[in-house]
């Protein structure tokens, strides 16, 4: 008999997802249950995710900072550990930051950053056009989304004028990509991951244009590993900026931030 004659238990998808070799079986279960508008759609989801889709692309949205991020298949899941990369961005904002998100993805960090602080002039940025789409659904009426090449699409007007330019940029070795789960290797795509050769192609485009955009006193905040932290610093430090390294234990998160001098 199909799954989708016989209604699925609650027991019945913590079993099927436990099988797929979901590590937290009962929480998706309870997220997959209580999204379902009924059987089929409840026996579509699990199956989707006993796929091996990630769980925010079944569910069509993520959290993160505390709110819900749109989110599906082709487009960037946002980590918790970025969580950090924003909570610094706030710490380093003045009163009324001009803020800009740069190779944004979904718009999660610019949506957090400008829920946190309401008073923000938003823009973010993404080359891929499925990010944008969703970037443009999470941002409507906090900011404005550009699609093209990093700093590329952006207005000039900003040019000197960006307290808070953020930039989780792709930072993975090229020969790393093949050691990511799945969920990342097969699901998201290779330009959202992919960093060069060690990884920090992106970032170094990113900290040498920077300055040309960071208003006296701004500053750049980039996510990176603890084994690039060093490099990321030295090459954050090159574009001219005052490099230093931020390190969350809880989140195992490393950021860069980069200040113009004021
Ligand atoms: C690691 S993801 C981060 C997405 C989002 N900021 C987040 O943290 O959820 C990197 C993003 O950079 C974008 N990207 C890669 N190269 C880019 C480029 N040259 N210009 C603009 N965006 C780029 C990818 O499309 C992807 O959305």
């Amino acid at each position: 008999m199909s799954s989708s004659a016989t209604p699925l238990t609650a027991l019945d998808v913590v079993t099927r997802l436990r099988a797929a070799g979901c590590v937290f079986a009962e929480d998706e279960a309870a997220l997959l249950l209580s999204a379902a508008t009924g059987p089929a759609h409840l026996a579509a989801l699990v199956s989707r995710r006993v796929d091996g889709l990630p769980l925010e692309h079944v569910l069509g949205w993520a959290e993160f900072c505390g709110i819900r991020v749109a989110v599906g298949p082709g487009v960037f899941v946002p980590r918790r550990r970025t969580e950090f990369l924003v909570r610094q961005a706030v710490a380093a904002a003045p009163a009324r930051p001009v803020v800009v998100d740069l190779c944004c993805g979904s718009g999660a960090l610019g949506a957090a950053l400008a829920t946190a602080l309401p008073a923000a002039e938003l823009h973010a940025a993404d080359v891929d056009p499925a990010a944008v789409r969703y970037a443009r659904r999470n941002l409507a009426g906090l900011g404005e989304v550009y699609e093209g090449d990093l700093f590329a699409p952006l207005p000039g007007s900003l040019r000197g004028r960006v307290d808070v330019l953020l930039a989780n940029v792709p930072y993975v070795p090229t020969h790393d990509v093949e050691l990511l789960p799945a969920e990342a290797r097969v699901h998201e795509p290779r330009a959202a991951l992919d960093g060069g050769g060690d990884g920090l192609d992106v970032m170094r485009r990113v900290a040498a244009a920077a300055p040309g955009w960071l208003a006296p006193g701004g500053s750049l905040l980039v996510e990176t590993s603890e084994r690039q932290a060093a490099l990321a610093e030295e090459t954050i430090g090159a574009g001219g900026l005052a490099p230093r390294v931020v390190v969350s234990e809880e989140l195992y998160a490393t950021v860069v931030i980069g200040t113009r001098p004021a």
